[in-house]
């Protein structure tokens, strides 16, 4: 590809989602939007550059964007995160949550589903300890191919047998063919809606607990100081956000701040969490993943 095309791709990537693409990455845009020019019938990459030049088909850069985010995930991806949310952050906003009765919980980059899921499994499983509690999940990504994937909740095989215990598939999956379908008492606590990160985050209100995990890695320290910032503004005072194992907010941001001892965890600056050990607990009642 030549240097001035790579370059074209770049920008609009940066602009229009956040991705940065450096340039030993230019055999991916060759590869990634090959199949984009065939679709929309052009007669060349090339040929496909030019057109975005000019004022581009917003359909087309979705193609684009779509060709080239990464989706990898995976059930209870990491595990460590899942602990986490539930015997520590699940239990803090028990006590902390006593009198709305309600959590809402942010998942922003949800792929294909498997990480909104893991939360609401994880949250069904607590039993009769939330009965009675509105907890919601928001779930969030850029691409809407993905997005229909994860309303479906469809898996394969393979997919299942990536991190899902084998207790959780029996009980919140029902077998189809060679595929497992998520069954609806799970799907109905998540909304899966479209949602670009660089975009205003006022209109999707406030939230108790954000995942924002394994997307901020593709963004450069600019956009992911802008996120932080956009995040710090919609997230409850006493809230919780985790993000991927090779992500931070130091140096980058003063808006959250890392929680001691609990990798991935971050809090908003002014948080009191952890001043007081007991709430490191989890009270008895919360229910454990079985492996
Ligand atoms: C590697 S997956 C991570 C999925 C999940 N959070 C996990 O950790 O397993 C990254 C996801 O971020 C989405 N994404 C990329 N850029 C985005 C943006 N600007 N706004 C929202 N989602 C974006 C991609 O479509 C992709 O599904």
């Amino acid at each position: 590809m030549r240097i001035t095309d790579f370059d074209i791709y770049k920008d609009l990537l940066k602009k229009s989602s956040g991705l940065v693409l450096s340039q030993d990455k230019s055999y991916l845009l060759e590869s990634r939007l090959g199949p984009v020019a065939k679709k929309w019938e052009f007669a060349s990459l090339e040929a496909m550059t030019v057109a975005l030049q000019a004022v581009p088909d917003k359909k087309l850069v979705n193609d684009i964007i779509e060709a080239m985010t990464t989706n990898e995930t995976s059930f209870f991806r990491d595990m460590k995160p899942f602990d986490l949310f539930r015997d520590t952050v699940l239990p803090y906003m028990l006590k902390n949550r006593v009198n709305q009765r309600k959590i809402k919980i942010w998942c922003a980059a949800a792929s294909s589903g498997q990480e909104p899921y893991s939360l609401a499994m994880i949250t069904k499983e607590q039993g009769s300890v939330f009965s009675g509690w509105d907890i919601s999940v928001k779930a969030t990504d850029i691409s809407n191919d993905i997005l229909d994937q994860a309303r479906n909740g469809v898996y394969s095989q393979f997919e299942v047998q990536r991190g899902l215990p084998i207790t959780m598939l029996m009980k919140y999956f029902t077998q189809e063919d060679e595929k497992w379908r998520m069954n609806d008492d799970i799907k109905k606590m998540i909304k899966f809606d479209y949602f670009n990160l660089l975009d205003s985050l006022t209109p999707l209100g406030t939230f108790d607990i954000i995942f924002c995990r394994n997307v901020l890695i593709y963004f450069d320290e600019e956009t992911k100081a802008q996120i932080f910032e956009k995040m710090s503004k919609i997230i409850a005072p006493d809230g919780f956000l985790f993000l991927g194992g090779a992500e931070t907010v130091l140096g980058i941001t003063d808006t959250f701040k890392p929680v001691k001892d609990k990798r991935g965890l971050y809090v908003p600056k002014d948080s009191q969490y952890g001043e007081e050990s007991a709430e490191n607990e989890a009270p008895k009642g919360t229910q454990a993943i079985a492996q």
